[in-house]
């Protein structure tokens, strides 16, 4: 299986190098060199920022995102719910398999990504260029999830009053205390999640396409911008990676959250269930919901005294 997928990565790596060396076009020939004379604005900051910013920002970005789970994890801990109660139905088996596959995407978007950015430090040459390849490939996965994620669940990510307060509170993510947490079906957090995920996945598939077709006809794209191709290529460079950035730290935290910091969270995108007393802490506005419309048969009530 592996030989094959590293054929198959071979041939396309050398379809795409003989591609490019045929074309006699805006980027190869003589347009390079004309397109180099705009070199000043975006050329010198993609430069600037690609050769002395990117790579060590993103290593210590890195760092620091370990850092901050390796602390909660030891100072606040995860939050343990029971797993011997009901369990609520919260993810359709539709739901969970574009979700699986976004999953899948984006594990190896993320990785192939950073290769791509240490790409000096592989040494260049072969695997990085399989890397991009496979960045490539994994795309099209990415982009048919995306779209059924956006319509799913876009009506329960619009922002509420309350999100206000998961705000101040964090989330209740500080605190070893279990006190209902105010929040739907998706808390403030997850919907953060999703607009990076989704929206952000849109740009981050319009300045990756770019990147990776390069010679695409950008002629419309000139003329409302006012700008050559060259700099719609490194406007595209620049806005992937940065953003490229956020939405690689939002996926650590997504992970974070899922696996270690909730326990038995990762169940309800396996099995579609939710633990009951998962939903009455940290979803209560969605809790009290499904018990108004008499969806469940809740063994949790919020009296006065519970502050959501
Ligand atoms: C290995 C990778 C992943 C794991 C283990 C994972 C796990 C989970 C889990 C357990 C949930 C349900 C959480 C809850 O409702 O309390 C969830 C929800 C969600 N996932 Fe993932 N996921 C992964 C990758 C992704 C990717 C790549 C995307 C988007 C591109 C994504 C987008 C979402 C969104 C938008 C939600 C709903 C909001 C949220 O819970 O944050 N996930 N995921």
């Amino acid at each position: 299986m592996c030989k094959v997928l590293l054929v198959f990565l071979t041939c396309l790596n050398l379809l795409i190098a003989a591609d490019v060396s045929l074309k006699d076009t805006q980027i190869w020939n003589e347009q390079r060199v004309l397109n180099i004379n705009s070199y000043e604005n975006f050329g010198a900051l993609w430069t600037k920022l690609q050769g002395e910013y990117i790579a060590s920002a993103v290593f210590i970005i890195l760092i620091l995102v370990i850092s901050i789970f390796a602390l909660h994890y030891m100072v606040i801990g995860p939050k343990k719910f029971s797993h011997d109660g009901k369990k609520i139905y919260a993810f359709s088996t539709f739901e969970r398999l574009f979700h699986f596959v976004a999953a899948i995407s984006w594990i190896i978007l993320v990785p192939t990504g950073l290769v791509m950015i240490f790409g000096s430090y592989f040494g260049g040459g072969f695997f990085v260029r399989m890397c991009k390849n496979l960045h490539g490939i994994a795309t099209i996965l990415f982009i048919i999830s995306v779209i059924p994620m956006l319509l799913c669940w876009i009506k329960r990510m619009l922002p509420a009053s309350y999100d206000l307060r998961w705000m101040m509170i964090v989330g209740g993510y500080l605190s070893k205390e279990k006190r209902p947490v105010p929040a739907g079906k998706f808390n403030f957090g997850q919907k953060s999640w999703y607009y990076i995920a989704v929206f952000g996945g849109f740009i981050m598939i319009t300045t990756g396409a770019f990147m990776f077709f390069l010679d695409f006809n950008s002629a419309s794209l000139q003329t409302i911008f006012g700008i050559s191709h060259i700099d719609i290529l490194r406007i595209s460079a620049i806005v992937h990676n940065i953003l490229g950035i956020l939405c690689a730290v939002f996926f650590a935290i997504h992970i974070y959250m899922a696996v270690f910091a909730i326990k038995g969270s990762i169940h309800s995108m396996i099995n579609g269930y939710k633990e009951e007393e998962e939903v009455y802490i940290l979803h209560s506005y969605w809790y009290k919901e499904l018990s108004d419309k008499k969806q469940i048969n809740p063994s949790y009530i919020y009296d006065s005294e519970t502050k959501i």
